[in-house]
């Protein structure tokens, strides 16, 4: 059974590809996994030839036979505006991460992607990921607090600013920071637990 994991938030700069990417990048050595570059200007998609361990698909119009496509897992990563694929990708997937950083006017931007995922009745499937977290800072309260009226659940994993995170795609991976892979470790329990 493939496991369809949407990676999408309508505010740019996020995370959404890097997330994609080590995400898939670490499960690929246990998994066959592919990443879904559903943005036409897809910075992913012109890594394609580059990367071994996961295929990247560039764009498709055919959101039908996305869960056709033999993989374990797939991660679909979303521009950064509302498409009207949003829907139907929502509705395919088995969990739909929304990363986001952690600033108050991040939160008040998530509320219409999480206002979509609600009108597809997903709520329940979806996670949201600190993203681009300061180093010895925690979450504010207020955030936390802005963020409970949703009802979604928050990943316990937050992931730091790292520059290694940033070098990670051309470096293909974190390996070399055992931080960063940490957190990635743990985030990508977080996500297959999710999927069980
Ligand atoms: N945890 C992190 N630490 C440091 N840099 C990060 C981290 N996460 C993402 N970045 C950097 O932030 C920038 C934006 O990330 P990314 O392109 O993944 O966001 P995006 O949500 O896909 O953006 P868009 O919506 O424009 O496609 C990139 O330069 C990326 O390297
Ligand atoms: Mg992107």
């Amino acid at each position: 059974m493939t496991k369809i994991i949407l990676i999408t938030h309508q505010k740019g700069g996020v995370g959404k590809s890097t997330l994609a990417f080590l995400l898939a990048q670490n499960i690929s050595s246990n998994a066959k996994v592919a990443v879904l570059d559903m943005d036409v200007q897809g910075s992913l998609s012109q890594l394609k030839d580059l990367v071994t361990d996961f295929d990247i698909i560039p764009y498709q119009d055919t959101i039908e036979k996305i869960k056709d496509l033999e993989y374990d897992f797939i991660f679909i990563v979303t521009p950064p505006y509302l498409s009207n694929h949003l829907s139907k990708l929502m509705q395919l997937a088995d969990l739909i991460l929304i990363p986001t950083k952690a600033g108050f006017l991040d939160l008040l931007a998530i509320e219409s992607t999480i206002n979509l995922i609600k009108s597809e009745s997903k709520i329940g499937q979806a996670m949201v990921v600190f993203n681009m977290i300061k180093v010895n800072t925690t979450l504010t309260i207020d955030i936390l607090i802005g963020l409970e009226e949703y009802n979604i659940k928050i990943a316990n994993t937050h992931i730091s600013d790292l520059v290694s995170i940033t070098r990670s795609v051309l470096e293909k991976g974190i390996k070399s920071n055992k931080n960063a892979q940490r957190q990635l470790d743990n985030l990508t329990k977080e996500v297959l637990t999710a999927l069980v």
